[in-house]
């Protein structure tokens, strides 16, 4: 079965400061869509990679993907996002052809994650599951809060969840196709990942080991840790 990925990459990146869009932001001066992209096609069964680029930016991320050097195995296509994260993967879903019957979703905020990872969700997908997540465990205990009004109040804590039975879940997630456009076509609520809409569908979700270095860059911190995971890579 063929394997596509989408990269939704239309987010603003206001958490990470002032700047470009976030995907368009560099690591080692290298566009951090551009690193999430060679993630991806790393895997030998990617065969098509779209990635969703802000509504505005079409061009200009395509410019890109032609200036950088990709594999020739696999095929690209940009099309423009939405407003937001989930309405720009139902946009990357509507342009994906039909022969891929394995999708991968995989945010350009998590450029460096390894191919084994990658590797890892498309096989468990192909196996049978219809939705698989990376995910590993938590190193902080979790508090569910009743949230403040006003930022920076005191909250209440309401409960504090078992720790061991928490995980922290990561991209690329990995679906048969056929359920994730009926999980796009179904679920309206606002989630925050795309394994929550079928989980909502009442269909099994299941984890495989993420990696520590497919972690999302989100503030500034995020940036110079993945710049010196790169520069360990180049030893
Ligand atoms: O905001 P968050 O960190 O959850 O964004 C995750 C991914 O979703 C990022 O790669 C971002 O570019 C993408 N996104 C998008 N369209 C939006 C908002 C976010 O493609 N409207």
């Amino acid at each position: 079965i063929p394997v596509a990925a989408v990269i939704p990459a239309a987010g603003r990146g206001v958490r990470l400061g002032p700047g470009a869009p976030k995907a368009l932001r560099t690591l080692n001066g290298t566009p951090m869509l551009i690193h999430a992209v060679r993630a991806l096609a790393a895997s030998r069964h990617v065969a098509l990679v779209i990635v969703v680029a802000p509504p505005d930016g079409a061009a200009e991320v395509k410019s890109l993907l032609d200036a950088h050097a990709l594999p020739d195995r696999t095929d690209f296509l940009v099309v423009p996002g939405g407003d937001s994260r989930q309405e720009s993967v139902r946009l990357g879903l509507d342009a994906l052809p039909p022969e891929y019957g394995v999708v991968l979703v995989h945010d350009a905020a998590r450029p460096l994650v390894p191919v084994d990872t990658v590797d890892g969700v498309i096989e468990a997908v192909r196996e049978g599951a219809p939705a698989v997540v990376p995910a590993l465990p938590l190193a902080d205990t979790v508090k569910e809060v009743e949230p403040a009004a006003v930022h920076g109040d005191p909250e209440p804590v309401v409960a504090t969840p078992e720790r061991a039975r928490l995980r922290a879940v990561q991209t690329p997630q990995g679906f048969d196709r056929a359920t994730l456009v009926r999980a796009h076509e179904t679920v309206t609520e606002d989630v925050t990942d795309d394994a929550s809409m079928v989980e909502r569908l009442g269909l099994r979700v299941v984890t495989v080991p993420g990696h520590e270095e497919a972690f999302k860059v989100t503030r500034p911190l995020d940036l110079v840790l993945a710049e010196a995971v790169l520069a360990r890579r180049r030893l």
